[in-house]
């Protein structure tokens, strides 16, 4: 596959940090490559992208994202692959994505030249920061914010687009323990819930603060009407296995369309297991437990890839999940995931998008 390329201004370090880098022992988000790319948008035109070594950015105090949160971003990963080669995971997707969000907040559109073509030329840059590893990878952070220098309340007319990219290992160092959150909303109908805006994290703070005081690692939503359905859950969507099929709530104006998700319910499919995408009810998964018929509840995101869940609480009590073994359906998914990415397996569904 292939994109159009933009021209880029590109000034490289002198003082590359690679080597304080221990691949064997990565904390998620606490350290970063040795560049990042940075384009403007003035007036709706894109200006050349810079690429540059990476390090603090100073801001007008009156940038309108800081204020009203016309901010947006996405999650990707880049695999090395068995010959050294650089995969991306379905960056297409993520493209399409980043512009639905930007619409949902009046952003401008980010052309794929720059978005597509500037992640390559990073990963072409920084190839020695993909690390190997079973559960390792390079996440890739393109992100974009209004940057009009003016405290009246409209849409931005100038954004700056950045892309920072990080190595990543296991996200949940053991399976998590889920709160089944019935006060607090993530997203209501008509509203951004689709979108991958960062208001959505900043509001889903307190109540994961509160469910983290109660011991709980991650919220798992319910709908914004009557509490009775799920949602999502904390930074993934979710899946149960009712009966042997993979069952999940069907996206809606209300559910981020996961990347990670569709290309799990796709391996699902391929592998012969039946796969449900409707309304998922708190009673039925709860009585499926008590009975023995929910046998899994994992989360699938690009950062946590697939994340068994250990118990979820609700309303007061927690019902513990089985333990998952090599035969799981979470686990038979997650390595065919695995070894897709990592070009161990031909990749029949044209996901990989190998760096040239
Ligand atoms: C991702 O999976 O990429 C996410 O967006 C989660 C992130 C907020 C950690």
């Amino acid at each position: 596959m292939e994109t159009a390329t933009a021209n880029f201004d590109i000034q490289l370090t002198t003082k590359s940090r690679i080597n304080e880098f221990d691949a064997n022992n990565i904390v998620f988000g606490t350290q970063f490559t040795d560049h990042m790319l940075i384009a403007d948008c003035i007036d709706g035109e894109w200006q050349t992208p810079k690429i540059l070594p990476y390090g603090e950015i100073a801001y007008n105090p009156a940038i309108a994202s800081l204020h009203y949160g016309q901010s947006i971003f996405e999650g990707m990963k880049a695999f090395k692959g068995q010959n050294g080669e650089i995969n991306m995971f379905r960056p297409l997707e993520n493209f399409k994505r980043f512009n639905i969000s930007a619409d949902r907040m009046c952003m401008a559109q980010v052309p794929e030249e720059i978005f597509i073509g500037g992640l390559e030329e990073l990963l072409r840059i920084d190839a020695a920061w993909v690390p190997e590893g079973e559960d390792n990878s390079l996440y890739l952070r393109p992100f974009m914010f209004a940057s009009d220098v003016y405290l009246g309340v409209r849409p931005s007319q100038n954004y700056r687009f950045m892309v920072i990219m990080a190595p990543a290992g296991k996200y949940y160092a053991t399976p998590p323990k889920v709160k089944v959150e019935t006060e607090y909303i993530r997203a209501a109908e008509g509203g951004v819930g689709y979108a991958k805006c960062a208001g959505n994290y900043a509001s889903s703070l307190y109540p994961a603060k509160l469910a983290a005081a109660q011991g709980y690692t991650q919220l798992l939503w319910t709908d914004a009407k009557e509490h009775k359905y799920f949602e999502e859950s904390g930074t993934m969507n979710v899946m149960f296995v009712i009966d042997g099929k993979l069952v999940t709530p069907q996206t809606s104006t209300t559910i981020l369309k996961g990347i990670t998700r569709d290309s799990l319910l796709q391996l699902a499919r391929s592998k012969g297991i039946e796969v449900e995408e409707r309304r998922v009810s708190v009673e039925e998964v709860i009585a499926g437990i008590q009975s023995g018929k929910v046998t899994e509840i994992f989360g699938a995101g690009t950062a946590v890839v697939i994340s068994p869940f250990a118990a979820i609480g609700y309303e007061g009590s927690d019902y513990v999940l089985p333990e998952i073994t090599e035969k799981s359906v979470a686990s038979q998914l997650k390595k065919t995931l695995d070894e897709i990415r990592q070009g161990k397996i031909e990749d029949t569904f044209g996901w990989v998008w190998t760096v040239k």
